[in-house]
């Protein structure tokens, strides 16, 4: 195929079965989020640019990977990056504040960056994510990180390791990012170009390069710099995750990629793919909601998950049962009866499908082996006479029903012999 037909890169085709297992898992991680009472709620896929530069003009996505275009009626619009500033949005523009607090929500979709396409980096990707508003205990940290936990686990991800850190707040970070400057600053001439860069636009994003790994090392802790507060909220936090029997990790630099994030910020990763690659991550952000012309104080606290990385993640042991589909096989001549009695089978809820190429009985109960559990076939005398005949491919069972008991049988898998 020529190349201009091509998907642009960093995309990708989600065929079957691929297709199928993500929408099992964002049925189950909707399920999850509505057992913690987090309901869904769905923002358009792209904003006004101005709410996404409120993640912060210095971050990755809204610096370089921004997906922006203006309209026809010239209006600079942006798809989205990211759900929480999307979130933020929605909250102060339906005056959610106005409701009795805490607010909780959860979002799935599509998200778009302009990253370098690699592993595990896609230029759209799909995020299932969860947002509180209106509390600031810990509490309110802990419960969204059980809830992320919750549905890594009920896909089948045992004993998720949380990588915690609390970057502080405005009363003590500033005297941290003093202390970071002057660290970096006495081995300027060591640094990555981009570091260089990032010593006077974002410091704390210094501890996330992926180059100058080595001099992280010995940079300086933000623990001995947290506030009172934010002191006794990590402790907090970190007591109440353990006594809900999750394992934490301190990361003491971790900071992650975007700008509205105080004190608690948390990711997991998965061992199979390395400690840059995060399922999922997060953090409190008691500012955001106000400069989006949000009430003065409005905390809140979330996380995103990356579905192709979970989906990754599960792909050697993932086994979610898919639905088992009844194959309704004809005779010749009975194409139209056994479509009919597809369609009386899904009607009653199965999944059903017939033949539409006019194969032969042979060439359907071939095609029905690679897909399917059981054949029903249509046609002959049984038919006339109110029949159908049932076949369990998996042990050669066979059997004649009448019309109207097919259901019932299908339904009760000991009859299969
Ligand atoms: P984020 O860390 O940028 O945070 O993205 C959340 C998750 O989305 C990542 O942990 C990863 O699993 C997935 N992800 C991000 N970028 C890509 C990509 N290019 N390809 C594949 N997967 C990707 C946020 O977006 C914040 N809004 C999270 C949040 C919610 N913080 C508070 N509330």
């Amino acid at each position: 195929m020529c190349a201009e037909f091509q998907k642009p890169r960093g995309t990708q085709d989600v065929l079957p079965p691929v297709s199928q297992k993500m929408e099992q898992i964002r049925h189950i991680a909707l399920d999850c989020a509505q057992r913690f009472g987090y309901l869904l709620v769905e923002t358009p896929v792209f904003e006004q640019t101005p709410v996404f530069l409120r993640v912060g003009e210095s971050t990755d996505i809204v610096q370089h990977e921004r997906y922006s275009f203006t309209d026809n009626g010239g209006v600079d619009l942006t798809l989205r990056p990211e759900g929480t500033a999307a979130i933020a949005r929605a909250y102060v523009e339906n005056g959610m504040y106005n409701q009795p607090q805490p607010v909780r929500m959860c979002y799935y979709g599509p998200m778009f960056r302009r990253e370098r396409p690699s592993a595990m980096r896609y230029r759209q990707h799909t995020q299932f994510g969860a947002e509180l508003y209106g509390s600031v205990q810990p509490e309110a940290d802990a419960e969204v990180i059980l809830l992320a936990c919750a549905v890594v686990e009920q896909i089948g991800l045992a004993d998720p390791v949380i990588r915690l850190n609390s970057i502080g707040c405005s009363e003590c970070r500033p005297a941290y990012r003093e202390a970071l400057i002057l660290y970096y600053q006495q081995r300027h001439d060591q640094l990555c170009q981009d570091c260089q860069k990032r010593m006077n636009t974002n410091p704390l994003r210094l501890l996330d390069c992926k180059i100058d790994v080595a001099i992280r090392e010995r940079a300086p802790d933000i623990a001995a710099f947290w506030c009172e507060d934010c002191a006794t909220h990590y402790r907090d936090l970190t007591q109440l995750l353990t006594s809900c029997g999750r394992q934490v990790s301190r990361e003491p630099f971790l900071v992650r990629g975007l700008d509205y994030y105080n004190r608690t910020v948390f990711e997991i990763n998965h061992p199979s793919m390395g400690s840059q690659v995060a399922l999922f991550g997060g953090g409190r952000y008691d500012g955001l909601a106000t400069t989006l012309d949000g009430p003065k104080s409005t905390p809140a606290v979330g996380f995103g998950m990356g579905i192709e990385r979970i989906l990754s993640a599960m792909e050697e042991n993932f086994d979610l049962p898919l639905m088992s589909r009844i194959y309704v096989a004809h005779l010749p001549g009975f194409e139209a009866p056994s479509l009919v009695l597809a369609e009386e089978l899904r009607r009653k809820g199965f999944a059903a499908e017939s033949d539409l190429m006019n194969r032969s009985l042979k060439a359907q109960l071939r095609d029905a082996g690679r897909q399917s559990g059981v054949v029903v076939i249509v046609g002959g005398r049984e038919w006339e006479q109110g029949e159908v005949g049932v076949k369990w491919l998996e042990n050669g069972v066979q059997m004649t029903v009448k019309r109207e008991e097919l259901s019932d049988l299908l339904r009760q898998p000991e009859e299969k012999g």
